[in-house]
């Protein structure tokens, strides 16, 4: 079986990890993971960085710090990840969707600008924050959110977890285009550092500021808000979201060769679509001009007119020794929210198409050319059968 996925770990992290076993600092303090917050922020161009537990933990936090009252409103993609909707529910506040635009997958600019004026209009002083996330490698594109942010005071909490090192053209019709790195690019960014993802510490996530309030905060929140000059002594509600020294080590070592894993994840992403782009009616990643991709899964969409689903296509690629995943399942068709009543009556047909045609190849660091051709000879064979 070609799996999904596979991390690549090298000697780096066993010496550094080692070095923790050694020295006793195998939890969360230590010196790697004041490291790895410090260069993780700045390789993302920010200032601050606090790790924690996960990247759902990030986002439990990083809205956290966006101190929403009962009620206010974050405006998500339809097409994430249930953690970026729990973390608004879980803080208090109410979700409210955009839909994806079809060709990055990633939320749709141009609804989310119609979206935002409606409520500027209507008088609707609940939104708070436009929380935008970059999609399976692919920048969303953050010029338009962030001057819908600026006009309307609004916040912006970028999840990152997919997109580690993916770089974003920031203010391409002004004088002055800039690339920036995804991360660096809101007022609070978080990211996971699951096993699938580009740098890894096994579980793992950080959250990134240029605002040392919110960094404090941050900090603060992910260890049960203890306070340093009384401890056991509690203002607020936190939580233990910390992160250990191993997994920070673990962190720090992929980091010293970060040019090297987006070599691998580009070569990867090319050598697909060299492979693949000429099968008709298969949707594969693009790359906009203002956008560099790290790839961090290969996704594909299947046209209706291939007359197969994603489920159906999944199981004749298992069939043929080759692991895929599914795209996310819409945030308004989940049962848990349906339940309650969310998102009712709404619709989002990129993300109902997307979430039914699309899913992920095997993309993991460790791939081979000859695994990429065993898999894309499969995916001929089955849709040109
Ligand atoms: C976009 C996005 N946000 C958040 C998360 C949550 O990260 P974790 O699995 O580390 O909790 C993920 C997980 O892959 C994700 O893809």
């Amino acid at each position: 079986m070609i799996p999904v996925n596979e991390p690549l770990l090298g000697e780096r992290e066993l010496e550094y990890v080692m070095e923790c076993i050694r020295t006793g600092w195998i939890s969360s303090a230590g010196r790697f993971i004041e490291e790895f917050e410090e260069k993780w922020a700045a390789y993302c161009g920010m200032k601050h960085g606090a790790a924690v537990s996960n990247g759902t933990a990030a986002l439990q936090v990083a809205v956290a710090c966006a101190g929403l009252k009962p009620g206010d409103e974050i405006i998500i993609p339809s097409f994430t990840i249930i953690s970026c909707a729990q973390a608004v529910i879980f803080n208090g506040g109410i979700p409210v969707l955009v839909d994806c635009e079809p060709r990055t997958w990633c939320m749709d600019t141009e609804q989310l600008k119609a979206k935002v004026e409606d409520k500027v209009k209507k008088g609707d002083k609940k939104l708070k924050a436009i929380m935008p996330v970059h999609i399976y490698g692919h920048p969303v594109d953050m010029d338009p959110i962030i001057e819908l942010a600026e006009r309307y005071g609004l916040i912006i909490i970028e999840d990152a977890a997919e997109v580690h090192g993916a770089e974003y053209l920031s203010g391409r019709n002004g004088a002055d285009p800039t690339w920036k790195k995804c991360g660096g690019l809101g007022h609070i960014s978080t990211f996971s550092f699951y096993a699938n993802k580009l740098i890894t510490t096994g579980e793992g996530g950080m959250v990134l500021t240029n605002d040392q309030t919110i960094a404090e905060k941050a900090r603060s929140l992910r260890n049960l808000c203890f306070r340093p000059e009384k401890r056991f002594f509690h203002n607020e509600l936190g939580h233990n979201f910390r992160l250990t020294n191993i997994q920070a080590a673990l962190g720090l070592a992929q980091l010293e060769r970060m040019e090297e894993i987006i070599a691998k994840k580009r070569w990867m992403g090319q050598a697909y679509t060299e492979r693949l782009q000429d099968i008709p009616g298969l949707q594969l990643p693009v790359e906009e001009p203002w956008a560099n991709h790290v790839y961090w899964m290969y996704g594909v969409v299947l046209d209706e007119s291939i007359g197969m689903d994603a489920v159906e296509f999944a199981r004749l690629l298992r069939e043929q020794g080759i692991e895929t995943r599914p795209f996310f399942l819409g945030m308004h068709d989940q049962p848990v929210f349906k339940k309650e009543g969310l998102f009712q009556g709404e619709s989002f047909p990129v993300t109902d198409r997307i979430a039914r045609q699309g899913l992920y190849l095997p993309s993991g660091l460790a791939i081979t050319e000859s695994q990429i051709n065993q898999v894309c000879e499969a995916v001929r064979r089955i849709i040109l059968k």
